[in-house]
């Protein structure tokens, strides 16, 4: 049976991927900020929730510390929006920064703090929850969140590069436009239509396919 470790479980894509894995005969261990934020999942079969900011190296050395089994699919998901504004008037330096804690630096903390994990697992695999729009060709507009995707798209890369001599695929990812309070209610997709495309592409990720950026439909993206 997998274990799939996700982010940011409390609502949005997150909790649609844990929906989904769990269908699916997955084990899911399902990550938010509060006890309370963990809803129905809770009383699911075969998840385990896990208390943690992606922000905290302490509470993350906490959690994976306690954890004896392997995980087998890590899935960093947890994001936030950040302040609006392009690079000539965003003037929230703080917002910025922590853009860049949660959507960069989060993911590689989680992926530090899970790597035994991981290795336990024989094949693990590591996705990133990016966006197109941290491509370097795109737009100016919110340059709080692209800058943070874009540097989770060069850790994601550098991780495949490092994982690859332990058998650990890395993907980054695209999950679509996606209908979420980050998202908006305008958005192309529902929740659950980038989950099932996700969970497709964590099942089939194999490290001859690592490095590479992908879209929730199981496309792969030239430019990012
Ligand atoms: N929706 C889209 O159209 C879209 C497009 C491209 C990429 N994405 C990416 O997809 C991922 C999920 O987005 P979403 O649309 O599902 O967003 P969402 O509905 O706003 O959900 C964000 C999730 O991240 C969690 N989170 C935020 N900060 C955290 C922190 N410091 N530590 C732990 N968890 C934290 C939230 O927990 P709380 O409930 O505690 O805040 C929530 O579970 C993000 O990485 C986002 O950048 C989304």
């Amino acid at each position: 049976m997998t274990t799939i470790l996700i982010t940011g479980v409390s609502r949005g894509i997150g909790r649609a991927m844990a929906l989904e894995a769990l269908s699916r005969g997955h084990k899911v261990i399902g990550t938010a900020r509060s006890d309370d934020d963990f809803g129905d999942l809770k009383d699911r079969d075969g998840f385990t929730p896990l208390v943690l900011d992606v922000t905290s190296r302490d509470a993350l050395a906490k959690a994976a510390g306690a954890l004896s089994q392997p995980v087998d699919i890590l899935i960093n998901n947890a994001g936030i929006k950040g302040p609006s504004g392009s690079p000539l008037s965003v003037d929230d330096m703080d917002g910025f920064m922590q853009t860049l804690q949660v959507n960069a630096l989060g993911p590689l903390m989680v992926t530090q703090a899970f790597l035994p994990a991981l290795k336990k697992s024989g094949a693990g695999k590591v996705l990133i929850v990016s966006s197109q729009m941290g491509d370097l060709n795109a737009d100016t507009g919110n340059i709080a969140y692209r800058t943070s995707k874009t540097a989770v798209n060069k850790i994601g890369r550098a991780l495949a590069t490092e994982l690859r001599d332990d058998g650990i695929a890395v993907a980054n990812l695209h999950p679509g436009w996606v209908r979420t309070d980050m998202g908006g209610s305008s958005a192309d997709i529902t929740p659950e239509e980038s989950a099932k495309g996700i969970i497709d592409l964590a099942e089939g990720l194999t490290i001859d396919k690592t490095g590479r950026f992908w879209n929730w439909d199981g496309s792969e993206r030239e430019s990012w």
